[in-house]
């Protein structure tokens, strides 16, 4: 058996999947990008059939992306897979991944075919798809609850019709770690072709067994493991691909594969994909967690300085904390900025963005003696939000808190063009503001989440402020940035109400009958 263990990064499709995470089309390259860095074998970049705009996010990672493999998402339908086929067109390697369900209630209840039925769309999509990739994988969705019978013949099915990559999806999080790893054995011992595929996991985190349960799978012979940035995903999430990564690295001893990781870049891809999505991270959360590698405890930063093992089982730099070293300074000019936006994924289209976003950076500068890739971040997230079709601009705030005094804001914003001000109290300056915005923006949306992280370190560090909105079933996220946090959360809030906004249309991969 291969000592190889293949990883699948599904951030960009099932990612997006968790509600309020959608992103843009150059926010997606950018991840493709820094996913890439970190030697990631495939990027399932969307879903193409979904609407206009996941067609081309796809289409640009495909371009985007020169060393990992580019995955399209397809239902078992002819229409998905000639956009999958389409929008994966310019990558130099392609992957076309189709499925459809095979448990009894998914078959009855949701598609409402017979499993014959169902046999011949999964073996039909796997043909289909083969006319534009040798790449094929296949995935039996809900096959945690799925009969073994049944999926030992689609599966042997679907590698007959050119399949190369079979993937067995926990799609509720469901299974438990030790049958869940019985059942890929016992697939892979059954199945008479098995050995002409690759067996893969996609296990969902319902019962926070999603990394256990992928273990568990690549203890018993799969080769794949599907899995996002900082555990990403639909519902309560995917398996984190720096958890099952560090733990196949850290216990060579109990797996007998190994990943192409680049672990150094775990640490900058979780930030990154934490800012874009505006989903923080806990700060307990292994690997990629502020805490995760503090000790608090004094007998424990006794046994750390005496020696490191005494409590540590992995080294803060081999995932990437040390990296945050300063990039650019006040001196740095535009040739350094370009050249480190360019090695972050970010490829100015003309000379007049380059030199908008460089203003940005000096003004930076100016207020922050030294600039991290972090910043340089956010700063084109800041950059590319204001570039979203925004009706809704932040134009002036003035906030005061006083002892003894109750808090207040005044706000001017740009609406359609009219300009507008507001001003409101609150119990809190972010409070008044956001009372303030709403008074004019009249949005009617319940604040789901307010948080605020600092970016980098130090008390002149940007603060970055995700807040989610809720209205209708609708849920967005906003994100900001500043070294004035006050501020940021006012961008954040406005950047909200602008997505609530914007038109919204496109299909969820497993919401329809197929
Ligand atoms: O969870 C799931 O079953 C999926 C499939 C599309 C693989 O995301
Ligand atoms: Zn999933």
């Amino acid at each position: 058996m291969s000592d190889k263990l293949i990883i699948f990064d599904t951030t960009l499709r099932d990612g997006e999947q968790s509600p309020g995470a959608s992103m843009t089309r150059d926010e997606k390259v950018r991840i493709a990008k820094a996913l890439e860095r970190l030697k990631v074998d495939i990027i399932e970049a969307g879903f193409p059939a979904a609407s206009p705009g996941d067609f081309e996010s796809v289409q640009a990672v495909a371009r985007a992306v020169k060393e990992s493999t580019v995955c399209g998402l397809a239902r078992a339908l002819d229409k998905d897979i000639d956009q999958a086929g389409a929008a994966l067109k310019d990558a130099r390697r392609s992957r076309i991944h189709t499925f459809i369900a095979t448990s009894p209630i998914h078959m009855q209840l949701k598609l409402r075919m017979e499993p014959d039925q169902v046999m011949e769309y999964a073996v039909a999509a796997v043909k289909r798809a083969r006319n534009y990739t040798d790449d094929v994988e296949f995935s039996p969705e809900d096959a945690g609850r799925s009969e073994e019978d049944f999926l030992c013949r689609i599966l042997e099915a679907v590698i007959a019709a050119g399949a190369t990559t079979l993937n067995i999806p926990d799609t509720v999080g469901y299974a438990m770690p030790l049958p869940f790893g019985q059942r890929i054995r016992n697939l892979i011992e059954r199945i008479p072709n098995a050995d002409k595929a690759i067996f893969s996991v996609h296990c969902h985190n319902d019962l926070g067994l999603a990394v256990a349960n992928s273990l568990s799978a690549v203890l018993n012979g799969a080769r794949q493991v599907e899995c996002t940035i900082n555990g990403l995903g639909e519902r309560a999430g995917n398996a984190a691909l720096e958890e099952v990564v560090m733990a196949v690295r850290t216990r060579r001893d109990v797996f007998s594969c190994d990943t192409s990781i680049d672990t150094r870049e775990i640490v900058t891809c979780s930030k990154l994909v934490s800012s874009i999505t505006g989903f923080p991270v806990q700060p307990n959360k292994a690997i990629v967690g502020a805490n995760a590698f503090a000790h608090e405890s004094g007998i424990h930063q006794d046994g750390v300085l005496k020696h490191r093992e005494t409590y540590e089982i992995m080294r803060a730099e081999d995932v990437g904390w040390s990296a945050n070293r300063m990039v650019l300074g006040k001196h740095s000019g535009r040739n350094a900025f370009r050249s480190r936006m360019v090695e972050l994924g970010v490829e100015f289209e003309s000379e007049e963005l380059l030199n908008v976003a460089f203003q940005r950076f000096k003004e930076l500068a100016d207020k922050k003696h030294d600039i991290f890739d972090e910043d340089l971040q956010a700063l084109i997230t800041e950059a590319s939000l204001e570039t979203e079709d925004e009706r809704v601009k932040l134009v002036a705030l003035k906030a005061c808190a006083e002892t003894g005094e109750t808090p207040e804001a005044r706000v001017t914003l740009k609406i359609d063009g009219e300009e507008a001000t507001g001003h409101a109290k609150g119990c809190g300056v972010v409070d008044a503001s956001f009372k303030a915005i709403e008074l004019l923006v009249l949005s009617a949306a319940t604040v789901q989440l307010y948080s605020v992280n600092s970016i980098t370190s130090g008390t002149d560090a940007q603060g970055e402020v995700t807040v989610r909105l809720e209205k209708a079933g609708r849920i967005v996220n906003g994100q900001g940035a500043d070294t004035d946090i006050v501020m940021a959360s006012a961008k954040a809030y406005i950047n909200a109400v602008n997505r609530l906004l914007a038109p919204h249309k496109r299909s969820h991969p497993q919401a329809d009958n197929l």
